[in-house]
């Protein structure tokens, strides 16, 4: 089995200026507190509890519905999949989410089954009220930005040591501060992944404009280290939709690589039909 590709494609000068003024213009949403839009307030539900209002579309489910395993697409449960899934390690689970405060993330798992969460975003719009309600369950909020390496050197700080074994990133609009050039996206992606546990599962939403590039990724994953990483992944049709996203699932297995691997500079420029 071939090793994680280390080779990234080089960068033209307007390609590296592009990715500093995407860099910059986060850094000023995350220093001035003034993010774009509504999404400042958004902190969603992993799925739909009892209310019958609560409504499947607002919730982590609807991105992510068609990336879990069929038993668990059937019941229509993202919380079922991970405590099943981490059944072994109730009351030890640690959680992150990338892109997102994740409190309401965090408080939808039954009480007891985390350890420990996360949410990394620009902004900590909480109230004192739901900082405290956070506390109770040991539930943190960092403001940064994670397109600098400063936020995981945070995220690292917070660990004190443990890994993460779940992981989410669904930014919806908030991509419009990430950079639509497939390595530059990475990097970030490699960075959670390298805090995965042993038995870790992410759960990412990509641009659709990165499509073709998912399908390759995707493949070559599975190909190359489909017996140590389980990859599962859905195309949609608009980043600001939460039913109608592109997103995936990856899980480590026994044996899975310690970083993420990456398509090379070749396959990524037949992706993108470079070629
Ligand atoms: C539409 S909200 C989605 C929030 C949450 N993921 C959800 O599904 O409810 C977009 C989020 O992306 C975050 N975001 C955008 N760019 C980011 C960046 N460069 N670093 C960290 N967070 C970022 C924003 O702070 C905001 O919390």
């Amino acid at each position: 089995m071939a090793g994680p590709e280390k080779e990234v494609p080089r960068k033209s000068i307007a390609e590296r200026k592009l990715l500093v003024d995407i860099r910059k213009k986060a850094e000023g949403s995350r220093k001035s507190g003034k993010p774009f839009w509504h999404w400042r307030w958004t902190d969603s539900k992993l799925e739909p509890g009892d209310d019958p209002l609560e409504r499947q579309k607002d919730t982590f489910l609807a991105s992510f519905l068609s990336v879990l395993p069929e038993p668990y697409e059937d019941a229509k449960s993202l919380r079922a999949y991970l405590e099943d899934a981490f059944a072994h390690k109730k009351g030890g689970v640690v959680a992150v989410e990338y892109g997102g405060p994740g409190s309401q993330l965090s408080g939808s798992f039954t009480p007891g089954f985390l350890k420990k969460s996360l949410g990394v975003a620009l902004t900590d719009f909480r109230e004192d009220d739901e900082k405290a309600e956070d506390g109770t369950r040991n539930h943190a909020v960092l403001a940064e930005n994670v397109l600098y390496q400063r936020a995981f050197r945070a995220v690292d700080e917070w660990l004190a040591g443990d890994r993460c074994d779940i992981v989410f990133e669904r930014m919806l609009g908030g991509l419009r501060y990430m950079p639509g050039d497939p390595d530059a996206l990475m990097q970030p992606l490699q960075e959670a992944y390298r805090r995965l546990s042993d038995d870790g599962i992410m759960f990412v939403q990509t641009p659709v404009v990165l499509n073709d590039v998912l399908v390759a990724w995707a493949e070559k994953i599975d190909l190359e280290f489909g017996g140590v990483l389980e990859i599962q992944y859905s195309l949609g049709t608009h980043d600001n939709e939460p039913h109608q996203t592109s997103s995936f699932r990856i899980r480590k297995l026994p044996g899975a690589p310690e970083g993420l691997p990456i398509l090379s500079r070749e396959e990524l420029r037949r992706a993108d039909g470079q070629q």
